[in-house]
């Protein structure tokens, strides 16, 4: 039996947990949009076109904030196309999926969707193709209250209210050759600056993001997101980060490192956004925005990103996720909590079809696939402050990585309500753990409100429309509170929750 243990003072804080780490992303892409949260003939379509099948996993998965319209797509994209009389919309080829856009789908159809599913929006501007004039009108007819052309022009297309979002993106992973109009540093770092300054012109209440390196794989990396913010450190307030994991050599224990990885490019790039900081003896912090991350390497061939033909919404990247994927994107998630100083957004991408953790049929029923539970879990639980926990545990070596911890873990403290979630990862591949959590100045007289684990004794187990639930977490009575110390035994690769509040 192995033994752990975390100590955590209800004093020593890293910081509060920003709730849209939790975010999503819809992009047009496959059957994100199309036959996944839209899709006006469907069984369970409301007045609107959207599935409510889908609508309610969303609501059961827990986002926070969905970035939208892509992705790749978005380099490519004319906003004016998707908004207006439906009769009227310009169908067009999108070069970056080789598919047949329709633009039944737009702006305000997506805005309706966030109200419906009670969602923020994220929204992203077109940087490839286009520029500062176009974001600038598309944050008019989005923000602005009326009197202006752009503005009338979202009220005569039947929205009187301005929607009023708040977080953008400049543009999309600039610096990659399969972007339509790949940009390099310096271009993207003055087109970022420039774009950034005409948008707060018309807005002065934004948060905007800036691409940071598309992978932390690439050759540019870190240069990159050096030059960059050294052009638009002043009008930025986030960089982001796209992070997919892979499990190459399907060896379970090297997969798991690419938590430590993604915990390394997160403190790097802070370091970068703190030396451009230090460059111009600025307090300022550029935060991190991880807008897209997930597992993504089993549909990752020539035939899943394209088919032949411009078809409409083809099946593109539908990836199968199984039981250690589901681990995986658990301990990802630990990474982004336990990082919540810097990360303060965060999207799982995507939402449904297209790498996601709902799956439908165009036609047919939608499910959970595996990743779905750890996300849901820690949406439903974490909320507050993120604990600085001191963590004894014993540790794994690979090729890669000599030691690792076997216990991944966060503790998030809510001070409204009392309640102390923890969050606990057991990558032993074989031993159950022995886990003590000592909670200081949290108050001896506390229960387990909750303990919940998600375990399967193949890493291969997926879930299907056959068997929806065939990994899915199991709730458990056997975790003990005694005097602020939780005890529990975590089986060998297990995902945890255990939610403990004031007796
Ligand atoms: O999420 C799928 C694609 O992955 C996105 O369009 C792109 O930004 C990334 O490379």
């Amino acid at each position: 039996m192995l033994t752990s243990r975390i100590v955590v003072d209800r004093d020593f804080v890293i910081s509060e947990l920003d709730r849209r780490v939790f975010g999503t992303f819809v992009e047009h892409m496959g059957r994100c949009v199309y036959g996944g949260i839209y899709e006006p003939g469907h069984a369970t379509a409301n007045k609107d076109g959207f599935r409510q099948d889908v609508l309610e996993l969303t609501r059961e998965l827990g986002p926070t904030i969905v970035r939208y319209p892509g992705g790749n797509f978005l380099s490519g994209y004319n906003w004016e196309d998707g908004v207006g009389p439906k009769d009227k919309r310009p169908t067009r080829l999108d070069l970056a999926w080789g598919s047949t856009e329709t633009n039944e789908f737009g702006t305000n159809e997506f805005i309706t969707w966030c109200r419906t599913a009670k969602v923020e929006p994220m929204f992203a501007v077109n940087l490839g193709t286009r520029g500062p004039d176009e974001a600038r009108h598309l944050l008019e007819y989005c923000n602005h209250p009326g009197g202006t052309y752009y503005s009338d022009l979202r009220r005569e297309h039947g929205y009187e209210k301005p929607h009023g979002i708040k977080f953008w993106c400049l543009g999309n992973e600039m610096d990659g050759p399969w972007q339509i109009c790949q940009k390099t540093a310096q271009e993207y770092g003055r087109v970022a600056k420039e774009t950034a300054k005409v948008m707060r012109w018309v807005d002065g209440d934004l948060q905007l993001a800036a691409c940071g390196s598309s992978q932390r794989a690439m050759p540019t990396y870190a240069s990159w997101e050096y030059e960059v913010l050294d052009h638009c450190f002043n009008d930025v307030d986030f960089i982001s980060l796209h992070a997919y994991f892979r499990n190459d050599s399907n060896d379970v224990k090297e997969f798991f490192t690419v938590i430590e990885d993604l915990d390394s490019f997160i403190k790097e790039v802070a370091s970068i956004a703190d030396a451009v900081a230090a460059k111009r003896r600025s307090p300022k912090r550029i935060m991190l925005s991880l807008d897209e991350w997930n597992v993504w390497y089993k549909a990752h061939s020539p035939s899943d990103l394209r088919k032949p033909g411009w078809p409409k919404a083809p099946p593109l990247i539908e990836e199968i996720y199984n039981f250690e994927d589901a681990l995986v994107v658990g301990g990802a998630l630990i990474t982004m909590i336990n990082n919540a100083d810097r990360v303060k957004a965060a999207c799982i991408a995507q939402l449904v079809n297209v790498i996601g953790p709902i799956m439908t049929e165009t036609g047919g029923a939608a499910w959970r696939q595996t990743i779905f539970h750890p996300f849901a879990q820690a949406s439903r639980h974490a909320h507050g402050q993120v604990l600085r926990a001191k963590v004894q545990s014993e540790t794994f070596s690979t090729k890669t990585h000599p030691n690792a911890s076997l216990l991944l873990s966060s503790v998030i403290h809510d001070e409204a309500t009392g309640t102390v979630t923890i969050l606990a990862l057991n990558r032993s591949t074989t031993d159950e753990m022995q886990l003590d959590v000592e909670l200081r100045g949290l108050g001896e007289g506390r229960k387990v409100a909750l303990a919940s684990e998600l375990h399967h004794t193949d890493l291969k187990a997926i879930n299907s429309k056959a068997a929806p639930n065939a990994v899915a977490p199991k709730e458990r009575t056997d975790v003990s509170i005694d005097k602020g110390v939780v005890s529990a035994k975590l089986k060998p690769l297990s995902w945890n929750v255990i939610v403990t509040t004031p007796a």
